[in-house]
């Protein structure tokens, strides 16, 4: 089913003068295995690229993987893979690709997949055939991931993590929940080898989140407590109208707190209060829509790709403030949680992160709760943030970093992914934090 290896097609690797248009794609840029994945319940298939783990610690064949999902809802996977956390980025220039030095592929094999259906270049038959809500998404990703550890015959006993950010705060813990329910009503053969989910800047609890803004910005700085008093007015429609369930219109209201919080601050992006200018992902969408781009990745020559899908976010405008905390506690119960947080992102932030995590329902809470809040430092030595775990979750707050974490402090968001999957360091089964050197 899956369509010829990109191997077949690829281009070669001269350097091209900025001036000629042919993309250069290194061979060894080239992922493993790309193309669709069949998700049956839809007829349909998402599109993937896998990169096998460069360095791994083990023979490849029993390295973990780990899949990457990226947020919106709507934003293609492939942003992660070429502006954050892939082992090649796009260069400024859209033509070429540079090695990023902190890959996430270094230990293990890592999956991208361009989900929901209608993101990315995961093309939907029809809009109608656009997911609306986390059930069928979720869905979706494990049909998806059958079809991926169908390939090969290693996958399946490789222990397996799922990770993302943004609104994959809700598809990881969607997902997850989803898989670990249906494992037991599997042929043992089937069954998903999940040890694990991670989840950056995260949206799960949105009507804890939304109401954290005004006083994020307010002890930052970044507005007065006149501003404080009108943004919380502002949060407390979104909040009424969620408890409220009438989604289109909590979502709404909260898109008007984050407009009215943008505004007051004049900030260039709340995903990063120190940046002069939004991320620069352009690149990207430049480079993935050449001819020589798509055929190297095995993606549809007839598909525009998009950075995010403005069908996929209406579709999933009434998923935008419902809660998948239900969905974290059963994980909590089940499986090992990381949520990690850039501290410069205004929109899912650290704050925003700690005002549900502390109404989990989960045993281990209140030890959790107590635990100390470590200070983590990078192998070099530099401050990398700070570490709270206890039992099976792991609170991290990532210094130097804004939303896209991986992009802003590569090194850090290296060492925190190897060490918690691997529980060495900060996450050692002993629970020390090793301190520099
Ligand atoms: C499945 O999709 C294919 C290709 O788009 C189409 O030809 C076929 O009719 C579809 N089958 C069903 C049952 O919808
Ligand atoms: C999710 O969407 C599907 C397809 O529209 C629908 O059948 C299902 O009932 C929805 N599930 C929930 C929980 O809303
Ligand atoms: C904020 O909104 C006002 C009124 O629409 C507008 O005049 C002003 O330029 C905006 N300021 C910023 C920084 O966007």
């Amino acid at each position: 089913m899956a369509p010829p290896l990109p191997a077949l097609v690829l281009i070669v690797v001269v350097a091209i003068p900025l001036s000629a248009a042919a993309v250069v794609f290194p061979t060894e840029a080239l992922p493993t295995k790309s193309g669709y994945l069949p998700i049956s319940p839809a007829n349909a298939s998402l599109f993937f690229a896998f990169y096998e783990a460069t360095q791994p610690l083990t023979a490849p064949t029993s390295a973990p993987l780990l899949l990457w999902l990226q947020g919106g809802p709507g934003c293609s996977g492939l942003i992660g893979n070429f502006f954050e956390l892939g082992p090649y980025f796009v260069s400024p220039d859209s033509v070429s690709l540079s090695r990023n030095p902190f890959a996430w592929n270094r230990r293990f094999g890592l999956l991208f997949i361009d989900s929901p259906l209608g993101t990315g270049f995961s093309a939907a038959p029809s809009p109608a055939d656009i997911p609306t809500n986390q059930s069928v998404i979720a869905a979706h990703i494990l049909a998806a991931l059958q079809s991926f550890l169908a390939l090969d015959p290693s996958f399946r006993a490789r222990p397996f993590f799922l990770t993302g950010e943004s609104y994959a705060g809700k598809y990881v813990p969607a997902a997850g929940a989803h898989i670990l329910d249906v494992n037991p009503t599997l042929p043992e053969a089937l069954r998903v080898n999940l040890h694990g989910v991670a989840i950056g800047n995260g949206l799960t609890h949105p009507v804890a989140q939304v109401a954290t803004h005004a006083d994020a910005a307010y002890f930052s700085g970044l507005i007065n407590a006149r501003q404080k008093r009108e943004l919380e007015a502002l949060q407390a429609e979104a909040v009424a109208l969620t408890r409220a369930e009438r989604w289109r219109e909590a979502a709404d209201a909260r898109g008007r707190v984050l407009s009215r919080l943008q505004n007051m601050t004049g900030l260039a992006t709340l995903y990063d209060a120190a940046k002069q200018r939004p991320y620069r992902t352009d690149p990207v969408g430049a480079f993935l829509n050449r001819p020589e781009a798509k055929a190297a990745l095995g993606a549809r020559g007839d598909v525009a790709w998009e950075e995010c899908s403005d069908a996929v976010g209406a579709a999933m405008h009434a998923d935008v403030m419902r809660s998948v905390v239900p969905q974290v506690e059963s994980l909590l119960r089940r499986t090992r949680v990381l949520l990690y947080q850039g501290v410069r992102d205004l929109r899912d932030g650290v704050v925003s992160t700690e005002a549900w995590l502390g109404e989990v329902r989960w045993d281990g809470l209140p030890a959790f709760l107590d635990a100390d809040r470590a200070v983590w430092r990078t192998r070099d030595g530099d401050l990398a943030g700070y570490v709270q775990r206890s039992g099976a979750l792991s609170h991290v707050v990532v210094y130097g970093a804004g939303h896209l974490v991986p992009a802003d402090n590569g090194r850090a968001a290296q060492e925190m992914i190897e060490d918690w999957v691997l529980q060495a360091g900060p996450f050692g089964r002993r629970g020390c934090v090793v301190a520099a050197a």
